[in-house]
């Protein structure tokens, strides 16, 4: 088994190894039944610590690929043929191309891959996602949306069409906006395939080759992926209780050329934080006073649970600095993959063109159908709902950690969101803590995952969205379980003041 590690990546080493070994069974190359090297001669052999490789191997049985038998090894899944990438002929044939060496460095490093490639198996409890539960998906009301919209102009929607939107969602989206102050005329408004898309979009048109931005640290992974990735440079700044620390921005701006800010101010994504409006209004007059461009991912927006809302920083702007992205995904349907930014025209424009370059337009069929959908006002409330179902989600998971978690464990409530961002004392690892809980049926999202730089690795983010109220409180009981043990364990080594690492754990 040929493994390559770059230890220059910011991706962890064990992250490259699941990867690596997951394109292995993905092409063929590795077969249902096939040993995995054991722990310690793959540690050997790659010149890591053991524990790397264990993690690695947690994160492939978590995942399904491989499973683990006591004393005989780790062996590969027969997984089913349909997920396998290449014809069973690439198993005899290995590619005699250097692909890895060709990928450019922004491919290799890919932050957001290590996340979306982990699928739970059926009886894992997963806190790894901020994703909707699927089994709230109205999906008759929504079905009838798509026949109305084909039935009505179906031959409209199957043909090619302009590249800025579906223009009746373009006005409904205005006319949503207006509603929380937000001012803009369909002609500043491109639907996008997501905030994913908009972010690469706004990356295109506005940072160049050696620009700079500045970037909040912890972050969403998409947006580290985007900006940070490669040879983009940027300047990560801490988030606090109140989000993005403004003392750090406020030097930053005055010591470099930053040319985009991008914050998520809003129940911000992994730390829940909330930036208050008077921040909001700093954060506006700072980028103005440095002429700085603002993106604003108001992504969790609707998914406030108690307190009043906030101005969005687009409200606030008098400047016209702000960029605006938001999309369908939280409040509903991730999978449609429809979004959009607000912007100034001349913006939108530049958008557009890069929009065009990529694929042309976003699905009409699918643009038509949410309009269609939300027109009806079976958006309103669906969020109605599901805002019900993950406040008592989110009540039930901060309640078990009360119950499970030890004292030295700790977490603010957020308000909305869709999850609680967990810092666990400084000696113990997350990603440590993953591979003991993944074996009891328990994956989440190590706090690493979401830094640019510095990553604190005693963190951990806890999504309650996607899972069933029973299944939230078991799987804090199993994982504060494993903390407790792990913490105990530490302890242990303290005492007897021997190692300085939480190695020996696995
Ligand atoms: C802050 C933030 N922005 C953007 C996204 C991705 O959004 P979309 O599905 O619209 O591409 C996510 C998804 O988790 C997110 O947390």
């Amino acid at each position: 088994m040929f493994i390559e590690l770059d230890r220059e990546s910011r991706i962890p080493l064990y992250t490259q190894i699941v990867d690596q070994v997951r394109d292995m069974i993905e092409s063929g190359t590795l077969g249902a039944g096939d040993r995995l090297p054991a722990n310690r001669e793959l540690a050997k052999a790659l010149g890591v610590n053991r524990t790397t490789v264990t993690t690695a191997y947690a994160e492939l049985v978590a995942d399904g690929l491989v499973s683990s038998e006591v004393g005989r090894g780790t062996f590969v899944n027969d997984i089913p043929v349909k997920i396998k990438k290449q014809a069973d002929g690439a198993r005899t044939q290995p590619s005699p191309m250097p692909w890895n060496a060709l990928l450019t460095e922004q491919n290799r490093n890919s932050w957001i891959s290590g996340v979306l490639h982990q699928r739970p198996g059926e009886e894992t409890i997963s806190f790894a996602y901020s994703l909707p539960q699927a089994e709230l998906f109205p999906l008759d009301d929504f079905r009838r949306s798509v026949d109305r919209v084909l039935r009505k102009e179906g031959r409209v929607l199957l043909q090619l069409g302009l590249s800025n939107g579906y223009a009746p969602l373009q006005e409904y989206l205005v006319s949503q906006m207006a509603l929380s102050g937000i001012r803009a005329n369909a002609d500043e408004v491109l639907i996008t395939n997501g905030c994913q898309q908009s972010l690469d979009l706004i990356r295109r048109i506005l940072v160049g080759p050696g620009d700079e931005i500045a970037i909040e640290n912890p972050t969403y992974p998409g947006a580290l992926s985007v900006f940070c990735g490669g040879t983009n440079k940027f300047v990560s700044v801490p988030v606090g209780e109140r989000g993005m620390d403004l003392d750090v921005l406020e030097d930053v701006l005055s010591q470099r050329r930053i040319k985009l800010i991008y914050t998520i101010p809003s129940f911000h994504n992994p730390t829940g934080a909330t930036m208050d409006t008077e921040a909001r209004r700093r954060l506006i007059e700072l980028a103005a006073r440095h002429r700085v461009p603002v993106v604003e991912d108001d992504i969790y927006r609707e998914m406030r649970y108690e307190g009043a809302a906030l101005p969005s920083l687009k409200a606030l702007d008098r400047y016209g600095l702000v960029i605006y992205i938001n999309s369908f995904s939280k409040v509903g349907f991730p999978g449609l993959r429809v979004g959009w930014i607000a912007a100034p025209p001349v913006v939108i424009s530049h958008l557009n063109r890069a929009k065009e370059e990529i694929d042309l337009h976003a699905s009409l069929l699918t643009q038509a159908a949410i309009y269609e959908f939300s027109r009806r006002g079976l958006l309103a409330k669906h969020i109605k709902r599901v805002k019900k179902v993950y406040a008592q989600h989110r009540d039930i998971m901060l309640e078990a950690l009360e119950r499970y978690f030890p004292e030295e464990a700790a977490w603010d409530k957020p308000e909305g969101g869709m999850a609680v961002w967990v810092r666990l004392p400084e000696r113990l690892s997350a990603d440590q803590i993953l591979v003991r809980s993944a074996e009891q049926g328990v994956i989440f999202s190590p706090g690493h995952y979401f830094y640019s730089s510095q990553p604190q690795q005693n963190m951990m983010r806890l999504s309650f969205t996607m899972t069933p109220p029973a299944l939230i409180e078991e799987g804090i009981k199993r994982l504060g379980g494993v903390v407790k043990n792990c913490l105990s364990l530490v302890k242990k080594q303290r005492a007897a003041s021997a190692a300085d690492t939480f190695c020996a754990l696995v």
